[in-house]
Formats: structure tokens, sequence, C-alpha cells
């Protein structure tokens, strides 16, 4: 029995849209990501490989699922990759998030990560190749994109590699020594999203004229969020970051047909943003694939920001996140 407990995360700089379409099980990405992993909200995963069991078996949330439903099949095809060259024995997965209730933040990140740490341990214990932080990045990767990232802490790097196999292809830790940051989260909602993020950016890829530019300026946008944790400069990751986000609506604003994420209180909250920095507070806005909004700042402005999110009308919750640590077997 291994358990395994990972972060979730959030990019600042997106992934958004794959490499080689929707169709390639290995999860490339169009482009590369920079993220940050928040300590609190995480998942805890248990992979036991029962002797005498002959199905696969999924717990999520204390519920099991049915083999046949979409989540089960994710799981249950990525313990084949988990196993890699070993014997492939079958497996019971019980998997518990750790977020806030209805917090809407995604729980792929870190659901897949702490599953590839618990399931590479399991199938492959004695081979420590397997459990190499890379290695680990790049099977998470395959699982779900941003889950690459979270088998890191801090602030995240992921590298869009070039190669058609995808072992370029992993996330890394950034040095931030000079930088400290919170994420403000606000629930602007309740309830699950019409289209995931799958569906989402495979469709933006397939139809928005604004994919090209996304990837087109996106290294840009890289280096400069790059360049402003290694200097401590959270106004430019703030403005970039705000930058990368409005790119990638702006794809499902122009996919045809439209679709979007965003609803009234998004909206809202984002006016808010921006009217705070207008007097003076550093605060900058970044959505997913979610009507919700994360504020980042100075760990100073965080409780006077969320104060003034918290009030608006129709926000149903907010939490404050720090950098959270790497993915561990606990
Ligand atoms: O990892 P996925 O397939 O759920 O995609 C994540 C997409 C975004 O959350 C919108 C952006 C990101 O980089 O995390």
């Amino acid at each position: 029995m291994t358990t395994a407990w990972a972060h979730t995360n959030i990019a600042l700089v997106k992934y958004w849209g794959k490499r080689d379409g929707a169709s390639s099980g290995l999860n490339l990405p169009a482009t590369g990501s920079l993220s940050m992993t928040l300590d609190g909200f995480g998942t805890t995963t248990t992979v036991t490989l029962p002797p005498d069991a002959t199905v696969d078996e999924l717990v999520l949330d204390d519920e099991p699922i049915a083999a046949d439903k979409e989540t089960a099949a994710r799981v249950f095809e990525f313990l084949d990759l988990a196993a890699g060259t070993t014997k492939r024995a079958r497996a019971r997965v019980v998997s518990r998030n750790q977020v806030p209730t209805a917090a809407g933040l995604a729980s792929s990140a870190s659901a897949f990560a702490a599953l590839a740490l618990a399931a590479a341990r399991a199938y492959r214990g004695a081979h420590a190749d397997a459990l190499a932080p890379r290695e680990l990045s790049i099977l998470a990767r395959r699982g779900s994109g941003s889950a690459a990232r979270s088998i890191f802490g801090g602030f995240v790097m992921m590298h869009r590699g070039q190669r058609d196999d995808g072992t370029d292809c992993f996330a890394e830790p950034l040095a931030h020594d000079n930088l400290d940051a919170r994420l403000v989260v606000v629930r602007c909602g309740t309830g699950k999203k019409a289209t995931g993020s799958r569906t989402g950016m495979e469709h933006a890829r397939q139809t928005s004229p604004m994919f090209p530019p996304w990837v087109e300026t996106h290294a840009r946008d890289l280096a400069d969020a790059r360049d402003a944790i290694a200097k401590g400069d959270i106004e430019q990751l703030g403005e970039v970051m705000e930058h990368s986000t409005q790119k990638m609506h702006a794809t499902t604003f122009t996919a045809r047909p439209a679709f979007w994420y965003w609803n009234p209180v998004t909206l809202a909250v984002l006016s808010e943003v921006k009217s705070l920095r207008d007097r003076g507070t550093g605060a900058w806005a970044t959505m997913d694939a979610g009507p919700h909004v994360k504020v980042l700042c100075a760990p100073v402005d965080a409780p006077n920001i969320a104060r003034h999110l918290e009030a608006l009308h129709g926000v149903v919750g907010v939490d404050v996140a720090g950098p959270g640590g790497p993915a561990r077997i606990v």
C-alpha cells in the first residue's frame, strides 16, 4: 500500500492547447507554462495491489466509481503507464481531494501528480529511476498536462519540449528566493463547468483565429514571467500573468461556436481587482477553465484584497494560498 500527497497548482502563464491535437495520448502541450503550487489544496491517493484482485477499483472522495465511467477509464489507463514494463497487477485506487467545498479548483493537477507518485512507487518500488522527479513529471503529464507541474513545489516551469516522444516535455522548479506571493482564490459560483479543459482547449485550437497568435507570443510571456520571479518583481509577474490569461480566454470567445468560462461574478471580480490596482494595491487576476478568479498579490496585501472581494455580490467564498511544497509519499 502506497499513499502520496500532491498540491494543486495554478498556471500564471497558461498551458492551453496540445501540440499534436487531442488524439495523441502523450499530452504534448503547444506551449510551455509556469505555475505556482498552492499550499493547503491537494489530493491524497492510495494505491494498493491486492494479491487476489481481478479488476481495478477506484474510490473518489469516498464514492466508488463504476469502471465504465470516463474518470475510471482514465485512471486505469494511467495505471498501465505507471506500471511500465513491470507486471500490471490490478489495483485499488482511493483518492481524496482536499480543497474547500466547491472550490472549483482544478483537481486533475494534484490528482494525477499524487497518482503518478503512488502508482510508480507501488509498481516499480525497487527502481529508483522511475521515481526521479523528472520521470514522475513526464508520467503525470500523461494523465493531465497541468499535473506535470504539481510534482514540484513553489514556482514551476513546464517545458514545451521539441521531441515527438515527449521525453523533453517536463516541469522543473524555479528558484524564487526573491519572491513570496499569495493567490487569493475567489469562488465565483458553484456547480460543474459546462466545458472541460480538454474539450475546450481542443475546440479553441481547431477553430479560433486567435490560437496561432496565442502560441506565437507565448515564449515571450514565459521569459518575462521567469525573469520577474528571478528578480522578485511581483508587478512584472502580475502584468504578464493577466496578459496570458486574457489571451487564453480570447481563444474561447473567438472559437466557432464561441464558449466562455466566465460568469457575471467573474467580471465583477475582475473590475474590482482593476480598481484596487488603480487605487495603488498590487493585485492581478487569472482564470482557468471555470468562472473562479485567482488574484496574485504580495503576502501583506492578501487579507485586504480578500476582504474586498468577499464582499462582492455573488462571490461564494475566498481562500488565501501561499506557495506549497512538492508531491511526496506520506
Ligand atoms: O491539465 P488540464 O488538461 O486540466 O489543463 C489545464 C488548463 C488550464 O488549467 C486552463 C491552464 C493550466 O496551465 O493549468
